[in-house]
């Protein structure tokens, strides 16, 4: 393209590029890409706006609050975008990811100062979509859903930035939770097909990379296409358990996790796999959002409670040490004193590792917003509370039981003291560990000696000379 070409004559470098990102992993792994796909058109990816020819915003629809977040930065860029202006230089911005999705041209329309909206499944076009707003001045927005292309094109010639990387093997939703906004923002669930995802891991270990940590929306939905004449597999589809048992066998990987699974579409494949595959780290996020049927019900999680913890014991049976997370909501509409104490009472039962939880929001065009019984803000604060309270303790509890314990750490960078690495447990725990620098990009076994607020502390074992000891798995 003619555009793109004026762009590509631009020395290496020569323009900036400012992503900020909120929400999940996935928007990390897209942000991550974006950068990746306009470096060869000459952007350098900088840490502040401040000098930026083209600011992205990569954004969150989940709750309230992340989206409205996005119209205060745009709040502040606008002053910055008209001084940049009068100097006579040009600053685009862009609005990307799920409030792009869900508000698309209601953006332009709240905030002027913004070039180009464009959603999750468009990031691919993006050099094409920057050459149409230099050309054509207006506005330029992109909500269409074509997974597939997006797939296989931001992966392309992917960089190892240290020693553990996200890569997405499955996006979208078909669940319909009656509170969340993702089916709407990130559309229908696509899995990318094994060889993309194997070329992908295969060329981040030659680089180095020893973890990867596969993403979706529904990981665990994840399957592969139907078998067609001799291809790779010839047995029949495979699911994420297949799919991480034959990512073992690349060479250079030595940790391999996932996220985030349904309890839905946690098969006996996957599950016999936790309790097998060595490589996979004994560390599960699983939400189960509520305790209470009813509220599960009004959800339209699928499950029950008792279907859950029969799940987690069926999990723990495959791989008694595994550390368990999940998401909660408080205060979904309906939820009254008695099904508030069944979320506490199922945490109670489960004991996670640590877990994530948050106050309902009400989401417009999800069929919670609308229905009846919905829930005082201040109950609502109150039950979070209480539920953080137990979850807290729950962390406090499995951190304190890794103490006195060997754990194999993948130390990943320097930490903020001197002579310090940070790493993570099988379990996903922080570690902190006095150790030499050569020890960084290692799988070291270490003796846990304390816990943090957030972490662990460990030390190398006293008879390992200078980490002479250290095993690498
Ligand atoms: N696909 C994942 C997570 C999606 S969003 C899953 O199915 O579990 C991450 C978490 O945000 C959800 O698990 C849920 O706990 C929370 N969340 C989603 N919509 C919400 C809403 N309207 N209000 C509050 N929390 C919400
Ligand atoms: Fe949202 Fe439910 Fe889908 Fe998770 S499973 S992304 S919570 S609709
Ligand atoms: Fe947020 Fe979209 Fe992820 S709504 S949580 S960025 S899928």
């Amino acid at each position: 393209m003619t555009e793109t070409k004026t762009i590509d004559e631009t020395p290496q470098g020569a323009r900036k590029v400012y992503i900020k990102t909120w929400g999940c992993q996935m928007n990390v792994y897209d942000s991550e890409r974006m950068a990746g796909l306009l470096q060869p058109l000459g952007y350098k990816a900088v840490d502040v706006p401040d000098d930026a020819d083209l600011v992205i915003l990569n954004t969150c629809h989940i709750r309230e609050k992340a989206a409205e977040k996005v119209y205060s930065e745009l709040g502040r860029l606008k002053a910055h975008k008209q001084a940049v202006e009068d100097q006579g230089r040009e600053m685009k911005i862009a609005v990307a990811g799920c409030v792009a999705q869900a508000e698309g041209g209601e953006i332009t329309a709240r905030a002027p100062q913004v070039d180009l909206v464009f959603g999750p499944q468009a990031y691919h076009k993006l050099p094409e979509m920057i050459a149409r707003a230099a050309r054509d001045k207006g506005e330029v927005l992109e909500t269409g859903f074509e997974v597939e292309d997006k797939f296989d094109t931001l992966a392309v010639g992917r960089k190892a930035d240290g020693y553990s990387a996200f890569v997405t093997i499955q996006e979208g939703c078909d669940k319909f939770c009656t509170f969340c906004v993702v089916p709407y923002t990130r559309g229908a669930e696509v899995s990318r097909n094994v060889d993309a995802i194997t070329s992908e891991v295969r060329a981040l270990a030659a680089q180095g990379l020893r973890e990867v940590t596969l993403l979706g929306q529904n990981v665990n939905a994840w399957h592969s296409a139907p078998p067609v004449g001799d291809d790779h597999m010839g047995k029949g589809t495979w699911g994420l358990g297949e799919l991480c048992r034959h990512l073992a066998k690349i060479d250079g990987i030595e940790r391999i996790r996932f996220t985030t699974s349904h309890p839905r579409d946690m098969d006996d494949g996957l599950i016999a796999a936790l309790g097998e595959e060595e490589k996979l780290m004994p560390y599960l996020h699983l939400p189960v959002q509520a305790g209470a049927d009813k509220v599960l019900k009004a959800m339209n999680r699928g499950h029950t409670g008792e279907h859950y913890i029969r799940l987690i014991e069926r999990i723990r049976k495959a791989r008694p040490d595994i550390a368990l997370s999940g998401d909660f909501i408080v205060g979904f509409p309906g939820e009254g004193e008695k099904e508030f104490q069944a979320t506490l009472d199922l945490v109670e039962e489960v004991k996670y590792g640590s877990a994530f939880s948050f106050k309902y929001s009400r989401r417009p065009g999800t069929p919670g917003a609308g229905m009846a019984k919905q829930v005082a803000e201040d109950v609502k604060t109150e039950r979070l509370a209480r539920l953080q309270r137990l979850l807290e303790d729950q962390k406090n509890d499995f951190n304190r039981a890794q103490i006195g314990r060997r754990l194999a750490v993948l130390l990943e960078k320097k930490g903020r003291n001197e002579g310090q690495l940070v790493g993570r447990s099988p379990y996903l725990q922080s570690v902190h560990v006095l150790a030499p620098d050569h020890l960084v990009g290692r799988i070291v076994e270490l003796d846990i000696t304390g816990i943090k607020a957030n972490s662990l502390t460990g030390s190398l074992p006293v008879h390992s000379a200078q980490g002479a000891e250290e095993k690498v798995s």
